[in-house]
């Protein structure tokens, strides 16, 4: 079996739902995050402090070229996955991309429901423009990458999980 991908901006529910579709099919989950933060061995925000956000992205190119051998695995991404063509690549080679697409309203609620850092939406006055900026700037890139696009909007975590299930 292919592995499943989940793509789409910060705070759409990628690590959630991979969770609950990892659990429901009995397949490994790999967080592409978990994995830059235990090959760096700090956490992301102190990645983007310290070292800034290219070097972050030069271990997320590594991350991915070591993952994308896996088969039969769930992969869940950073929001700047798409960023680098060679990531969508190699992720593409095994894997059938989902895009999780929403309204800016749905991350915002999530975000702040959520205890994860995220260094390019931190300190922001106006969380809601910044998160409008990044996804307008990203969202041609999402959809070219993807090979389905959701619609998480009003929706649970169980029934995203089941749609993306139903077209893997
Ligand atoms: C980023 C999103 C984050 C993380 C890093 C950069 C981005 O992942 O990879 O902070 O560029 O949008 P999440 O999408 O899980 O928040």
């Amino acid at each position: 079996m292919k592995n499943i991908v989940l793509i789409g901006p910060s705070g759409i529910g990628k690590t959630t739902i991979g969770k609950y579709i990892s659990k429901k099919l009995n397949i490994v989950q790999i967080d592409t995050d978990d994995l830059i933060e235990e090959k760096t061995n700090m956490s992301i925000k102190d990645t983007f402090d310290i070292y800034g956000e290219d070097f972050f992205r030069t271990i997320e190119v590594q991350v991915v070229k070591e993952i994308a051998d896996n088969k039969n695995v769930l992969i869940s991404t950073g929001g700047g996955i798409v960023l680098r063509e060679e990531n969508i690549h190699a992720l593409r080679s095994n894997g059938i991309i989902f895009f999780l697409n929403g309204k800016i309203e749905t991350i915002v609620r999530n975000l702040n429901s959520s205890d994860v850092d995220r260094p390019l939406l931190m300190n922001e006055e106006d969380m809601y423009e910044k998160i409008k900026k990044l996804f307008l700037e990203r969202k041609k890139l999402y959809y070219s990458s993807c090979d389905y696009l959701i619609d998480v909007d009003d929706k649970s975590v169980e029934s995203i999980g089941d749609e993306i299930i139903f077209y893997y």
